[in-house]
């Protein structure tokens, strides 16, 4: 038998953390940037794809021309199914190489190849891998925020919206677990379902800076305040929550749940749907400062950040914006991440 591996900490040190400051625009500029997309979007017969954190302009721009804004796991369901021949993906790498995996025969474009996510470069294929043949009694469950190369090692792949569920059902199976990168959100499955679970180290640059303490201090301000989290957020932060979910979810429990305030511990780029869904609430950021904090993205990830209208023009525009901004996954690695991805996409709770 080998030694076991110890994990080191994959989480990413605040200071290597990118800075990114998004260019100024005035409102003449937003208006011709966003007239020449939707030109380039109908003429390349491309469909524009988004996610809820980035920019507010470019999630509006999706929805004015046929596309779409969502979590992570309707934004691979509705690029699979949309017949364009370009998907062009607003949001982090991961989010464009799931779309290429699930639609090889279509072209991904991103506004930047350089969006990267701290989960998926806190897990190095090559010594993930050594960590699962180490492991062979567990299934091997990754996080969507992951490279093609980690999800093609997998058994399952899984979304915020759908971790729970999908180990509930392996844990009554009798399953153990390998799970990756997010120890947060691996912790809160754990706990929540009882699970054997084996856990990477990984976490999220922006969840990891809520502040528990904080927040606490924060609620006694506002005590009618409801309390809205993701799952990549620490336990003690989870554990204030009146709902914790994906951002669908999260979405979804602001127009449900009562409470006319909300904090929420989460990408700040939520506020646009979350104002845009429901006019007659206010919605205030959870803390990142506070004790112990060492807040670099402040609760707005560096590279959703990267989601500018100028770099999405810039990657329509001609063969060269376009071509350095395809999205590329090895056809054989991808036939092999296909099957968990297809496998969750597949899942009925
Ligand atoms: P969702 O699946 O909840 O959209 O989350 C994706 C993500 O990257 C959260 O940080
Ligand atoms: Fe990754 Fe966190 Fe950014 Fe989401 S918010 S893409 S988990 S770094």
């Amino acid at each position: 038998m080998s030694t076991p591996i110890v994990l080191p900490d994959y989480s990413m040190p605040p200071e290597t953390v990118p800075q990114f400051h998004p260019a100024h625009l005035d409102p003449m500029e937003k208006v011709a940037l966003r007239n020449e997309i939707k030109a380039l979007l109908a003429a390349r017969d491309a469909v524009l794809i988004a996610h809820y954190y980035v920019d507010a302009d470019v999630q509006d721009l999706a929805e004015e021309t046929g596309g779409f804004v969502a979590d992570s796991l309707e934004m691979a369901r509705f690029g699979q199914r949309h017949p364009a021949a370009t998907l062009v993906v607003a949001g982090v790498r991961f989010m464009g190489e799931t779309a290429k995996i699930l639609s090889p025969e279509k072209r991904v474009v991103m506004a930047t190849v350089e969006a990267e996510c701290s989960l998926d470069l806190g897990c190095p294929p090559d010594e993930f891998e050594a960590f699962c043949r180490q492991h062979p009694d567990r299934k091997v469950v990754v996080y969507a925020n992951t490279s093609a190369r980690v999800k093609a090692l997998s058994d399952w792949v899984v979304t915020s919206s759908v971790a729970l569920p999908i180990v509930e059902r392996l844990h009554a199976a009798g399953e153990k677990i390998l799970w990756a990168p997010d120890r947060h959100l691996g912790h809160y499955i754990q706990t929540r379902t009882g699970a054997d679970m084996l856990l990477w180290s990984g976490a999220c640059v922006v969840h990891e800076e809520f502040k528990a303490k904080a927040l606490f201090d924060l609620k006694a301000l506002y005590p009618d305040a409801g309390v809205l989290v993701h799952p990549e957020s620490p336990a003690a932060v989870i554990e204030i929550a009146d709902a914790v979910g994906s951002t669908s979810q999260i979405i979804r429990a602001a127009g449900e749940l009562p409470h006319k305030l909300f904090i929420v511990a989460t990408d700040r780029g939520i506020f646009h749907k979350l104002r845009q869904r429901n006019p007659d609430k206010r919605f205030i950021e959870a803390p990142t400062a506070g004790e112990g904090a060492t807040c670099r993205s402040c609760a707005h990830c560096p590279w959703m950040a990267m989601n500018e209208l100028q770099q999405l023009a810039r990657s329509l525009r001609d063969e060269t914006g376009m071509a350095a901004n395809e999205i590329h996954v090895d056809p054989e690695i991808g036939r092999r991440a296909m099957v968990p991805l297809q496998r969750m996409l597949d899942f009925r709770a």
